[in-house]
This record gives C-alpha cells, structure tokens and sequence, in this order.
C-alpha cells in the first residue's frame, strides 16, 4: 500500500531541511529521505551571509545559532601566506569586517555574517522542522520517481535492510546535492562543467599562536615546497583556533585517485604550518567535486529542484548553502499555498523564473573569483623557483620590484571582490516575474550606477527584497526590523498615516481563507514608528500607499497612495486582484 504525504523531499542537506522547516511552518508534513545515515559528518560549508541568515530568523533559529556559530571577530581576515609560522604575503579585511564597509553590512539585514560549519547548522534544522511536523529517514536512498495524475510515485531503498518501497506524495522536491539523482532523472540539462577534485582534511590542532594575532576563517597558504601537492591549501577554521579543515589538493588535476596515506598527510600539513612540533589529530579526511554548472530549470510537473541540484560552482565568495537556504525559502511558501489551495500550480513555476538568473549570478561569480586567485598564483609563482624569483623582486629597491610590488597590492585587492561581496549576497531579485505585479504607472528604479557585487539595491519596486530598517513598537521598548513584521509564511502589506482602507481592504481579503495578509502601519502614533526615519525615505511609496510583501520577504505588489482607489471597497478589490 502506498503511503501518502503531501511533500517529499530528497536531501536533508541545507536546502532539503530548510524547505522542511519552512513548509512546517506553513502546516505541510514532509517526509524527508537521505541516502547518509546523518546529518553533515564534516564540516562543509561554513560563511552564512546576512539574507541565509534572515531566512532562519524568520524560522526562528538565530538566537540559537548564534551560540554555535564563530563570532564576526573571528571571520575578520583572510590571510594569504607560505605557511601559517612563515610569510605572510597579505591580508584583507573579510566578511563585513572592512571597518569602512562595516556600516553598509549593519545597515543591510538585522542579521549579521556568520561562521556557522554545515555540521552544526544541519542537526539544528533537522531537529526544529521534525517538530514541526517532518519525519527524517535517514539512511534512504531515493532511486526513480514517475508523475501520475494527481501526484508522483517515488521509489525508495532502505540501506541498511535493503528493502524497497514506493511513497506517493503531491509533490517531490529534489534537493539531493551536486549529483542530483532527481534531476538527472527529470531529463533536465545542466549547463557548464566539473572542474577539479578537492581534497579535504579535518583535523584538530592548537593554532592559536599563528592565527589569533590576524583572526580570520579562511587562511590561504600558497606552499610550493611539495611534489605531488598542489601549491594551493587553505586551513578553514572550524573552531577557533584548534580544529580546522585544511583544503591540500593533488598537483595533478587528471582526475586521477588520490589517495594520500596518513603519513602523507601529516608531512604536508606539517610543512603548510611551518612548525612540526604542533600536535595534530586527524579527524577524517574526504574528496569532493569543485564544478561550474547551473540546471536549465528548477522544475519539471509536480517535480521541483533546489540547492547544489541546481547550481554549483567554487567556494570562492562562500555563496553555494546561502544560495541553498534563499531557493528553499523562495519554494517553501509557494508550495505550501499551491498545497492549501490559496494559489493555483502556476505559481510554482516562478521558481525556475526567479531562482535560476540567481543561480547563474553566483555561479559566474565564484568563476570570476577564481580568476582573482589565479592572478595571485601567477605573481607569487607556485614553484619554488617561480616563488623565490617572485619574493626577490617584491622585497627588491629596484623599478622591477616597484612594479611588482604594486601588480601585488592591485591583485590582492582585486579579491576584495570576494570577502566584502555585500551586493551578490544581498542582490536576489525577481523583477519581472509573474509572481508579482506591477502597477501600470510605477517605474523600477534606476540602479546603473550601482556596483552590483558590493552596493544593495534598496527598493520596494516589485521584486525587490523588502529593505530592512529598525522600527519601534509604539509602547514598547526595544526594535523591530522591518523584515520582522514580514515573512513567517504570510503576506504582510505596510501602509501609513491615512492609508486606513488598506488596513480594511488586508482584513476582507484575509477573510476569504486564501491565506493571511497581515497589515501594519508605520509613522506617527501608528503599529510602528519609523523612529530612525528609515522607513520613509526607502517605502518608494506615498504616506497612503501601500507595499504588499510576500511571505519569503519580497515585495509582491505596491500602489502609490489611495488616489483613485475610492474607499474600502476599492482598496480590497484592488488587493484582491493583485493577490
Ligand atoms: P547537500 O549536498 O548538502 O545535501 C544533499 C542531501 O541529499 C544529503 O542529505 C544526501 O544524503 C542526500 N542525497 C543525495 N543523493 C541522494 C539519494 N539518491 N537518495 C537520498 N538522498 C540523497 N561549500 C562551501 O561553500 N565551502 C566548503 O568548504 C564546502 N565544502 C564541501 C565539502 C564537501 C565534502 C561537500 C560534499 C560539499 C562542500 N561544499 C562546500 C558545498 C556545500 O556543502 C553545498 O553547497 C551545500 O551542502 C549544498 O546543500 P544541498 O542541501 O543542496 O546539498
């Protein structure tokens, strides 16, 4: 017989078990397989950008993640060196630590950037969404899937027993990583290539002499010195400063196996410190593919794709699991409303409309800043005759070394691209999809000069992600972010002084059971007082107009003021037809 759910899901990695948490909220019941018998047994990935970290606020989760996460004092740098005790070639300032781009990320988001590894975020997500409703099997392996009228048939393998089952459900998500299974299956095209292997060691280490003087999560050491290994390693802090994941690639990108013995591994981790007397325990060691490939859709029928499945790419900008939990948020709304009958299955497919330009965007961005390291690599040479050539004319009083000199600064500057990215983190918008409306006679701002990679775009245009600005509850002490008001699975529209109708118009809709559009009014002896005048230069809107957000944060909908929309009446069809 076959057992029946609305949603299943294949992957409880970052997007899997965030779609799992944030259906929960929404009162959808998953079930959720993973062919892993855990969560993250390593710690994977780790920078969590301000909008991820905005979509586990709105579940809830921050105030506790905080307490597992690394503090924003210890993501400060990123440090290029030949080994952790020996040269060091630079530093910069990452992660919204710039003290002159400190401002720009605290004015952005309510959250702040976080070293949080994939290991410990996973069992926090897991565990909040199995009280909301969703059950884990883990150790279960998805093997086929087949559409039928009113649902999709999966089949599925049990591990361990080996036994094989069917579980019919609404609708799959496919959430399974970089060698997705249901997107394959789907016939989808993937776009782009694998480009090489990376080789991953997990070890714990006391460090704290070499790193806590220029504090940072990610430490490049460009080490010429063994044959067999690439020049290129990283020691990625897991907890400061005594464990790690140190990234020591093969020299060979043949794509033949490496197999390094502990031995091995030992001696070149040795070398990439510079101080043979630290005690090292070596905790795991693990290869994983690096790519550059975005899927041509997010979906096909009652089948919809998410995370690594549809887009992977480099390390560089720590931009794949944020990308993962914003494409889960962005489904996880839009499926539970199909789901309740509040909205009809078309809406699901502004998922590949909105997420795939996103996917594109990061993806073409981490190969950009893989460019930015590659012009390092040339400049400081990767053999150790290349390097001692290199560092002879960087130190030398000559116009040879001048140049080089500068080549460096303006290359280590470049990376700059990398570690203070706020406008890729923050920059997801969905102008022109079909899942928002534009008012005839509103106009998009005009955003050409603005440095995309480093500046937010701050608009309420349709699209556009609802700015954040800190308001106070009238009565009450402390404040609010405008993003607070917003989300937590419903629609919410914001009006001020005189928009009176609108706040009228969001009740009647609501009353029709098509889901709930919360309404809030800000500015004086209102919900919520604009008490940093914020508010009114970033609404884009008339006192009496009104900007309608969807429940992942996004503006869906604004109309200037009330002119024209004659009463209550008015203003609720109007809403009604925008809805
Ligand atoms: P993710 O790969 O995390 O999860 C996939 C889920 O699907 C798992 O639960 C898996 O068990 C399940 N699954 C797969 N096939 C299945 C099947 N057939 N049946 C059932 N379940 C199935 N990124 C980064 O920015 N910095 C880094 O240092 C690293 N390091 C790193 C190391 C390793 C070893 C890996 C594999 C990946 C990284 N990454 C990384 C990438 C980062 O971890 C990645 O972007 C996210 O984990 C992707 O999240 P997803 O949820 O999409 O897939």
């Amino acid at each position: 017989m076959l057992a029946e759910y609305p949603v299943l899901i294949i992957g409880a990695g970052p997007a899997g078990a965030t779609a799992a948490l944030h259906l929960g909220r929404l009162s959808i019941k998953c079930l959720v397989i993973s062919r892993h018998t855990g969560t993250a047994n390593t710690p994977r990935a780790h920078i969590f950008n301000q909008r991820a970290m905005e979509v586990l606020r709105d579940a809830g989760l921050e105030k506790r993640l905080a307490t597992v996460a690394s503090s924003a004092h210890d993501m400060q740098h990123t440090s290029w060196l030949n080994s952790l005790a020996g040269e060091e070639y630079g530093r910069m300032w990452a992660w919204g630590n710039k003290p002159s781009m400190k401002g720009a990320y605290e004015a952005a988001s309510p959250c702040v950037m976080s070293d949080l590894p994939q290991s410990y975020l996973e069992p926090i997500i897991v565990e909040e969404s199995t009280k909301l409703g969703a059950e884990y099997r883990f150790g279960n392996e998805y093997i086929s899937s087949v559409e039928v009228d009113d649902g999709v048939v999966t089949t599925i393998r049990d591990r361990a027993t080996k036994r094989v089952y069917e579980v019919k459900t609404q609708y799959l998500i496919g959430a399974d990583g970089a060698r997705s299974k249901v997107l394959e299956g789907l016939g989808i095209v993937v776009d782009g290539k694998q480009l090489n292997n990376a080789f991953n060691v997990h070890i714990k280490a006391d460090l704290t002499k070499y790193i806590a003087h220029r504090p940072g999560s990610l430490n490049w050491i460009l080490n010429p010195d063994a044959p067999g290994w690439s020049a290129v390693g990283n020691f990625r802090m897991v907890r400061p400063w005594d464990e790690w994941v140190v990234s020591m690639h093969p020299s060979s990108t043949d794509g033949a196996a490496f197999e390094p013995d502990e031995d091995a591994i030992r001696k070149r981790l040795y070398q990439m410190i510079g101080d043979d007397s630290v005690h090292i325990e070596i905790l795991s060691n693990f290869q994983w593919t690096i790519n550059d490939q975005v899927a041509r859709s997010w979906q096909k029928g009652r089948v919809l794709c998410i995370g690594d499945a549809t887009h992977r790419h480099p390390p560089i900008n720590g931009l794949g699991s944020n990308t993962c939990l914003s494409d889960a948020f962005n489904l996880a709304w839009k499926l539970a409303y199909v789901l309740h009958g509040w909205a009809g299955p078309a809406l699901l497919e502004s998922l590949t409309e909105e997420r795939k330009p996103v996917g594109d965007a990061i993806v073409r961005r981490a190969n950009t800043g893989m460019e930015a390291h590659r012009r390092l690599w040339d400049i400081i040479g990767l053999t150790p005759e290349a390097r001692e050539a290199a560092v002879a004319c960087l130190r030398s009083a000559s116009p040879e070394g001048a140049d080089m000199r500068e080549t460096w600064r303006l290359a280590l500057e470049a990376t700059d691209d990398e570690v203070q990215a706020l406008g890729i983190q923050m920059n997801q918008s969905y102008i022109g999809s079909k899942a928002v409306a534009v008012e005839t006679n509103d106009e998009p701002p005009n955003f050409c000069s603005v440095n995309f990679l480093k500046e937010v775009m701050v608009s309420t245009f349709p699209g556009y992600h609802l700015p954040h600005v800190w308001l106070a509850a009238n009565g009450q002490s402390g404040r609010v972010s405008t993003l607070d008001l917003a989300g937590h699975g419903r629609f919410t529209l914001f009006t001020g002084i005189g928009g009176g109708a609108w706040l009228e118009a969001a009740k009647n809709v609501s009353k029709k059971g098509r889901g709930t559009v919360q309404e809030y009014t800000i500015g004086f002896r209102c919900d919520y007082m604009d008490c940093y005048r914020e508010w009114i230069k970033v609404r884009g809107v008339d006192e009496t107009g009104a900007v309608l957000v969807r429940p992942d944060h996004f503006v869906a909908w604004r109309c200037q003021s009330l002119e024209n929309i004659y009463g209550v009446d008015g203003a609720t069809k109007k809403l009604e037809s925008v809805m």
